[in-house]
Order: C-alpha cells, then sequence, then structure tokens
C-alpha cells in the first residue's frame, strides 16, 4: 500500500480522505471521496461550477476568469484547477453541492471507492536489458603480420572473448562494408547481434560506441485498436507512444465478421493491408512524437488475439471460426517487418507473440507475462476486456483460459458517446443522490468529447444506486419530472452527461438505454466466462486471491462501481489491480528481455483452454448476469444491502425535505 502524504477535509460534511501524492488534483480527491461537487466540463476549468473555498492548508490553484479577486481573497478557488501541497480543510459552497441550491446536506458515500492500483512489472524496471538483437561494444586487436585472421574471424573472436557469444555468422549487407567500418572505427566498434534458437548472427557494425542508440517497438494489435511503444533497447526507457483505431473496422467489428469477409476473394489482403497501414500511421506518430531515427530500431514485438495475428500475417484464418476451432499455429517465426509492409528499415526483424488457442491469442499471452501470475503461488484471475474478454486463472502450477464473446462496449463500441481511454474521455463520474447532477472529470481535464470504459462503468454504477435505472438497466422514465436530464433522445431514454456546450461536441453526451443493455450484455459475458471457468477447476470466487483487470478502460477503475455493475465479483477490493494495456506490456518486456520471450511461449504451452462455446452450464450463468449486478444477489450480498440503502435514502430525503426536487 502507498503510504499516505496528506489528509483532506471536506466540510459541511466532515468527510476525510488520504491523499497519497503530492500534487493530487482537488476535484479528483473529493470524487472518489464521493463528495459531491458540481462538475460539468470534466475539469477543463471551464463551466466554473467547482467552487470550493480552502480553509486551511497548502494547495496551488490556477487563477481563473470564474472566481472574482474578492472571491480569490477569501480564498474560493476551481477544485479542478487546485493541487493538494498539504492537509487541507475544505468547504463545499451549498452552490457547488446543488444545481439549484436546495437542501441542506450532502450525504458522505460510505462506499469502497477503492481505486485499482495501477500493476507495475516493478521488478523488471531494475534489471538491465537483454533483448534478443542486442548491441555490443568491443575494441578489437588491429590485424598484423603473426594475426591475420578474417574481419569477421576478429569480430567473432571478440565477442567470444567479452560477451561469451559463440559460433556467430554474419549478414550479408553488413560484410560489405565491414572492413571499412573496422579500420575507419580504429578497430572500436559496436556489434547489432542476433542470438537466437537458430544460431548468432551479426546484424549491423558500427563506428565506435553506438549502445545507447539502440530501439526496440512494441506493438499490440487489437480488433479495436493498435497501439505502439517506442523504448530504447539499451536503457529500458519508455520513449514515446501512439494509437490508433485499427482501419480493419470498416470491414467489421469482431474477429467473427472479419474472418468472414477475409474468406473472400481478395478479402485476407485488404485486411491485411489495412492492419499495416495501421500499424504504419502509428509508428508514424511515435517516430515524429520522439524524433528518433527509423534506422536506429533493430526488432519489434507484436501481440495480437489469434485471429488479428493470422490477419496481420496473411495467413487463411477460416478454420478458427470453425468448429473445433483450430489456429494455423501457436508459434510463428521471426521475420523481417518490412516483408509485411510495415515501414521499417530492412533489418528489422518481427517477432509474434505465442497464441494459445482459436480465441485465447498472443495478446493474452504477452498479458500473463505482463502480470507475472504464472510465477506465483496466489490463485490470480486475469481478465484482458477489449473486444472480447479472455480470462486466465491459475497460477505458477497451472492456468485455465477462456474467450466469452463480450463486444467492444468498455472499449468504445456500440456506444453512442463511447471512446477510448484518450483526451477527452470521461473516465470517472459520479452522480448527486439529492438532484441527480452528474460531477466527472476526463482524461487530460479537458472538455469531453466522449465516454471510456471506466466512466461506463462509474455511470452505469450510479445510474443505478440513485435509482435512475432499475436493476435490469431501464430508465425510471417518472425520474423526469426531477432532472432534465433523464429524457426520451432519439435514440430512446438516455441520461445527459454533459450539455453540448460544456462539451467538444454540437451536441450533449448522454449515456442511452441502448447502451446500457449493451454495457449490461458484455458484463454479463465476462462475469459468467469467469464463473464457468472458476467451475471448471472446482473452484469459486471466494477463492480468489488476486483479480486483475487488463483493457483499455482509462487510468481509473473504481473497483466498488465495477462490483456495483456485476463486473466483477463481491470481494476484498483490495485484491484488484489495474493491469493497463497488458498486452502492449507484455510485447514490451519481450522486446527488452531474450528470457522473457522463452517465457512467453512456457506460458502458451502451459495454459489449457476451454471453449465456452460447448459449455452446457454457460448460457444459464450468462442469462443469471444478465442484472445489475446479478440475479443471484446472494453472491452480492453489500450490493444487496446497498441497494436497500440507497432506496431508504432517497425516502428518508423525500420526506425529510419537502422542497427537494425528489419529491
Ligand atoms: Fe471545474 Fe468545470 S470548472 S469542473
Amino acid at each position: 500500500m502507498p503510504t499516505k502524504k496528506h489528509t483532506v477535509r471536506f466540510e459541511p460534511d466532515g468527510v476525510s480522505v488520504d491523499v497519497f501524492a503530492d500534487g493530487e488534483n482537488l476535484l479528483r480527491v473529493a470524487l472518489v471521496a464521493g463528495v459531491h461537487v458540481n462538475a460539468s466540463c470534466g475539469g477543463s476549468g471551464t463551466c466554473g461550477k467547482c467552487k470550493v473555498k480552502i480553509l486551511e492548508g497548502e494547495h496551488e490553484a490556477d487563477r481563473s476568469s470564474k472566481i472574482s479577486d474578492e472571491q480569490w481573497q477569501e480564498g474560493f478557488r476551481l477544485a479542478c484547477r487546485a493541487k493538494i501541497l498539504g492537509d487541507l480543510v475544505v468547504e463545499v459552497p451549498i452552490e457547488s453541492r446543488h444545481e439549484k441550491g436546495v437542501l441542506a446536506r450532502i450525504r458522505g458515500d460510505k462506499q469502497d471507492h477503492v481505486l485499482a492500483q495501477k500493476l507495475l512489472s516493478a521488478e523488471l524496471e531494475t534489471v538491465p536489458p537483454e533483448p534478443i538483437i542486442r548491441k555490443y561494444y568491443l575494441e578489437l586487436t588491429p590485424p598484423s603480420d603473426a594475426d591475420n585472421i578474417s574481419d569477421m574471424g576478429r569480430l567473432g573472436q571478440a565477442l567470444k572473448r567479452a560477451h561469451r557469444i559463440e559460433s556467430v555468422g554474419g549478414e550479408f549487407e553488413m560484410l560489405k562494408t565491414l572492413p571499412q567500418v573496422l579500420r575507419e572505427g580504429e578497430w572500436k566498434v559496436t556489434a547489432t547481434v542476433l542470438t537466437g534458437r537458430c544460431g548468432n548472427k551479426v546484424l549491423k557494425v558500427e563506428k565506435g560506441d553506438a549502445r545507447e542508440e539502440t530501439y526496440a517497438l512494441a506493438i499490440d494489435i487489437g480488433t479495436t485498436t493498435i497501439h505502439a511503444q517506442l523504448i530504447n533497447a539499451f536503457t529500458g526507457k519508455k520513449i514515446a507512444k501512439a494509437a490508433e483505431y485499427n482501419a480493419q473496422m470498416s470491414m467489421g467489428e469482431d474477429v467473427i465478421t472479419r474472418i468472414v469477409h477475409a474468406v473472400k476473394p481478395g478479402g485476407l489482403e485488404a485486411l491485411q493491408k489495412r492492419a499495416v497501414k495501421t500499424i504504419n500511421e502509428v509508428l508514424k506518430e511515435v517516430f515524429d512524437k520522439s524524433e528518433i531515427k527509423r534506422e536506429l530500431v533493430t526488432h519489434v514485438v507484436m501481440g495480437g488475439n489469434t485471429t488479428m495475428t493470422q490477419l496481420l500475417l496473411g495467413i487463411y484464418p477460416k478454420y478458427i471460426r470453425e468448429a473445433p476451432y483450430v489456429p494455423a499455429a501457436n508459434l510463428f517465426p521471426v521475420f523481417p517487418a518490412r516483408e509485411l509492409g510495415i515501414d521499417l528499415p530492412a533489418g528489422v526483424l518481427a517477432y509474434t507473440m505465442p497464441c494459445v488457442a482459436s480465441y485465447v491469442g498472443g495478446d493474452i499471452t504477452a498479458g500473463v507475462l505482463a502480470t507475472q501470475m504464472h510465477l506465483g503461488d496466489e490463485l490470480t484471475l486475469f481478465m484482458d476486456v477489449g473486444t472480447n474478454g479472455e480470462i486466465v486463472i491459475g497460477n505458477k502450477d497451472w492456468m485455465v483460459s477462456a474467450s466469452a464473446s463480450a463486444g467492444p462496449a468498455f472499449e468504445g463500441g456500440g456506444v453512442k458517446f463511447g471512446m477510448r481511454a484518450s483526451y477527452g474521455a470521461i473516465e470517472q463520474v459520479r452522480i448527486n443522490p439529492l438532484d441527480l447532477e452528474p460531477m466527472f472529470m476526463t482524461i487530460g481535464q479537458v472538455k469531453p468529447k466522449g465516454i471510456c470504459g471506466s466512466g461506463m462503468i462509474d455511470c452505469i454504477a450510479e445510474l443505478q444506486q440513485r435509482g435512475i435505472i432499475t436493476q435490469n438497466g431501464k430508465f425510471n422514465r417518472e425520474l423526469s419530472a426531477v432532472n432534465w436530464r433523464i429524457r426520451e433522445g432519439e435514440g430512446g431514454w438516455e441520461y445527459v452527461l454533459c450539455k453540448a456546450e460544456d462539451s467538444q461536441l454540437e451536441e450533449d453526451i448522454a449515456i442511452t438505454e441502448p447502451d446500457i443493455d449493451n454495457l449490461i450484455r458484455t458484463k454479463a459475458s465476462i462475469y459468467s466466462a469467469c464463473s464457468v471457468l472458476l467451475r471448471s477447476v472446482g473452484l469459486q470466487f471466494t477463492d480468489l486471491q488476486k483479480i486483475i483487470i487488463a483493457g483499455g478502460f482509462g487510468q481509473y477503475i473504481d473497483v466498488g462501481k465495477a462490483m456495483t455493475i456485476g463486473l466483477l465479483p463481491e470481494v476484498d477490493p483490495n485484491i484488484v489491480s489495474y493491469g493497463g494495456n497488458t498486452s502492449l506490456e507484455g510485447c514490451r518486456i519481450a522486446a527488452l528481455y531474450k528470457g522473457k520471450v522463452e517465457e512467453a511461449e512456457q506460458i502458451a504451452s502451459m495454459i489449457t483452454n476451454i471453449e465456452l462455446s460447448v459449455s452446457a452450464i454457460y448460457m444459464e450463468e450468462y442469462v443469471a448476469a444478465l442484472f445489475l449486478p446479478h440475479t443471484r444477489m446472494e453472491d452480492f450480498p453489500i450490493r444487496a444491502r446497498r441497494l436497500e440503502e440507497s432506496k431508504k435514502f432517497l425516502d428518508e430525503v423525500r420526506k425529510a425535505n419537502p422542497s427537494s426536487v425528489l419529491k
């Protein structure tokens, strides 16, 4: 657990919150603590509604035109523009707590707002990289009458002597210029060497010590999004990253549609070209941002689900979707990246993460590698929520996997204002129980333009807890009389999170009933897959010691909210952590450590995959999970109690506040 740095007390409720880092944003802290502060521009500082008064304590805040000189002197600040630098006492004035300035008291939510801690491959960060293609600095003894072996022989001797690399051969292109490079470099050179299963090979020789000038790329080939990261392969430092929607999306949102397209004449080629086109766009962004030359890249590690891997490599994918669901291969040969059309120099080699089965691919192998669940004793559940939901359960002794056709809802697909976790995505949401007004923050604290996975989890959980939607995800129509945000829009009933004027769009940002249906199906599919997998090995949710969620949700996943909607089982929230894009992280680790490539291959061979489509209990589990949080409320006792409390609370508010909008 991180150590507490400061405490913030919010008045008049007296809710105190521990803060773990200097410079933490005051609005975010209020949001996590369940203290309502009006905030309708995502924290971009433009709506001016999040005014609070700092009564005591050290802080730093941007000056805003929304605050008069007089107010500034009195200690008023915009919470979204204030950083916490010491213990604070903060008053949330009535006008910042309630849209219309009525009602006396905010209810500090006594709920477990546990933000999943980001998982770090911490131990590896301190180990110097030892990639499969590595640069070695060598000082060679110049030839003489007594020692006139070939230049390549001399280089081989030096590698053996200094680095124990034996039987090294030379790449033809490298040999063409080797004599000049050795002499111009006065026998002090850097050799780029591939140490692989098929022998060791010098790929390139440069003058002087060029070890630090070496880069590798990690690429996550997602069905929806392709991410790339450039890393320094000598220091391990992350240099730049970028992401783009996969251009294959126009040929189908899911892998099945793409396979159908791929088996049509010219289909496979078209899909392959689109994946490569997106990769090239993402790489361009990475190189532009970093100003690193492509010539300095030595290798690429790519990870994707089995279909994406086969489509990228141009391998006929038809049999992936036909029983008994057989992939072409689980291990793929190393090949020059350029052969696929990837815009990298000729010598750059590409390695593809090994797959497990037709629907559990290299992205999951990479994910397990990143989480290191294959090295520990703890019974771990790893779920990667992308376009599909893939799940692995196990530890160092055994692992089982399954794939649930979840749909890309948490990645923004099939949700009206859904978007991936990038600038402008609403990622945290709270709704005031008293007036049903929202409070939210966006990634980058800019005006919102959509909502990402973690924002959707929060939003649905809050809508349910506030009684705005029922447990089957339908809007309580009568609440439209209470707050205009609950309304019938063009696409059905919806809750307006952000007015057009506060957003980057020309229309209101809302979450609709069809969106909620879609998200319920997605979470049901994932939860039921976990449930079936556990049952198949004679275990239950309470046996789990660790849960790792991965996927492009956004930085802040509220574990309690994920349980409230039934995406996660009701367990101790402290065992849950967030892995982020573990596929990309696993590729990065494999790009930096040769030993991890071997480990990835062991992981892929040790996982036993279970086909959910042939499971007799899957459908029964899925239907049971199509409810918020679940039809078996006995499995969610805390949520069941809170739902009751919430109902009682709303009744009390109605009685105690005759002027309440919740009449
Ligand atoms: Fe702070 Fe809008 S000004 S949330």
